[in-house]
């Protein structure tokens, strides 16, 4: 492993200069990538400098530069966790043997479908996210929207650096396709349905980086299990990243319970029109924009029995979250108690453990989220208030799994057609939720300004207070044009 390029034209620390043929492909692929960046990135903003955090080496100091920079100009690079020579297979049919430092080639499609499909859900976020600049409600959430983008952007080089790698020809060409497809295109969508949905307001932003962010960190964390070692050390390093994309979420959820906790005790009441008639977003709201989020995040995990989880499994190929948790890192025995719906009721089924592999990685999904609500419920708690958010049941609202097709509300009981049509209503965010929170999305760009539904952080970023120039606008940015001033720096 050798340390980090910081001025080679792609910065990495996998020696890149060593191996001129990846070399030559991988800046082959550059431009097009940065054509990606500027047509489907975020739209307006790319002559702006932005406060933004570069990596520049893996060890823990590695994330103390911050700088302002164009986005297009970011310093993209390949960065992987450093070797560790003695790392054996975690778990599968080869636990306990030495990690591959190359794709066995029975596993090399199984593995080329993992990669692709995380690679996939990267820049189709940044797709997803483009218009979201254009209605910050500050410019330290600009900022960190932002932030999340161009580190979406990395995750896609990440892979892109596996396939380009380990994958030779297939590989260069399913790195051509990640650029190819579109988030919402109907001829040529993004792999999985949530990354297809656009995100049109800031609450659903800050819904997503909590809920889908965090089954990304699910995910990544099952494939650090991975028997195949670039795919683990790989991941290792993504995941230092994602932990800020879900603190964007889970703070700005919280900040704008915050807001709405000001704006009940100011007005002394919890009657959402008049919460609405102040600019803040009544609790129902956010509480449905949970469960919309959360329900089709769950889903991302997959089948609650699925035969490719247990071959995954048994491959080595991904593992469980915290394997070393377990005991038995084969899981030949055992099983999932999985309840199942049958007829009109629901019954039990006993899964061999192998096949529930999806289910017990989202059990450990559940869980961290219930904390994140937990924390959100400490938000109400210090403002007096009595409400309380929950997380809906897993079984609510899927299109994916044993539970689609069927109805449950949102304690997980089994309900009919006819309720769930007269309740859905008050469960997911309706006609006139979207349309309110939409008419909310103002931009207020300028330093120290804040929008109406959303309370400021309690500080800003890298020890800057929060009224401070994390963007210098350029005269001809759209952000100028939104009311932000030029900075007189720039
Ligand atoms: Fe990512
Ligand atoms: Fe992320």
């Amino acid at each position: 492993m050798g340390n980090v390029d910081l001025n080679a034209k792609i910065p990495n620390n996998v020696n890149l200069k060593d191996d001129r043929r990846l070399q030559r492909a991988l800046e082959s692929w550059q431009p097009n990538y940065i054509d990606w960046w500027k047509s489907m990135g975020p739209e307006g903003f790319q002559a702006d400098e932005i406060y933004l955090r570069t990596a520049v080496d893996v060890g823990r100091d590695g994330w103390a530069h911050f700088e302002h920079v164009k986005m297009p100009e970011y310093r993209w690079g390949i960065f992987l966790t450093p070797r560790d020579d003695d790392r054996v297979i975690p778990c599968g049919d080869h636990a306990g043997m030495e990690a591959w430092q190359q794709v066995p080639g029975e596993y090399r499609n199984m593995l080329r479908r993992i990669i692709v499909t995380q690679a996939d859900t990267e820049p189709a976020s940044v797709e997803q996210q483009r218009l979201l600049g254009q209605t910050a409600p500050s410019q330290y959430d600009l900022r960190n929207l932002f932030q999340v983008n161009v580190e979406e952007g990395r995750h896609l080089w990440a892979m892109v650096y596996l396939l380009h790698t380990y994958f030779g020809r297939d590989g260069r060409e399913e790195a051509e396709d990640l650029l190819r497809r579109r988030s919402g295109d109907p001829d040529s969508p993004r792999i999985l349905g949530t990354f297809n949905e656009p995100i049109e307001d800031w609450l659903s932003f800050f819904m997503f980086t909590t809920f889908t962010d965090r089954d990304g960190k699910f995910q990544l964390l099952s494939l650090t299990e991975s028997a195949f070692d670039p795919c683990s050390r790989t991941c290792r390093f993504m995941l230092t990243e994602e932990a800020h994309h879900m603190f964007v979420g889970e703070t700005g959820v919280g900040r704008t319970i915050q807001r709405t906790c000001e704006v009940m005790n100011e007005l002394g009441t919890t009657d959402p029109e008049a919460i609405r008639k102040h600019g803040a977003i009544d609790l129902p709201t956010i509480q449905r924009y949970i469960n919309r989020w959360f329900s089709s995040s769950v889903n991302l995990f997959g089948g609650e029995r699925s035969s490719n989880a247990a071959m995954y499994f048994a491959a080595g190929l991904k593992g469980r979250y915290k394997e070393e948790r377990y005991e038995d890192h084969v899981a030949l025995e055992g099983i999932y108690n999985l309840p199942l719906p049958q007829n009109g009721g629901m019954t039990n089924e006993e899964v061999p453990l192998r096949n529930a592999m999806n289910e017990v990685l989202r059990d450990g999904y559940v869980g961290d989220c219930k904390f994140v609500c937990d924390r959100w419920n400490r938000v109400l708690e210090k403002a007096g208030r009595e409400e309380r958010v929950y997380l809906p049941n897993r079984r609510f609202n899927r299109d994916i799994g044993v539970y689609s097709g069927v109805h449950f509300d949102t304690d997980g009981n089994r309900i009919t057609q006819e309720e769930w049509d007269a309740k859905r209503d008050g469960w997911l965010p309706n006609e006139t939720d979207k349309a309110f929170v939409k008419s909310l999305m103002k931009p207020s760009l300028g330093v120290g300004q804040i929008a109406s539904w959303i309370a400021p952080p309690r500080t800003g970023i890298n020890k800057n207070a929060f009224e401070w120039e994390y963007v210098r606008f350029d005269k001809s940015s759209v952000g100028v044009s939104l009311g932000a001033k030029p900075s007189l720096t720039g």
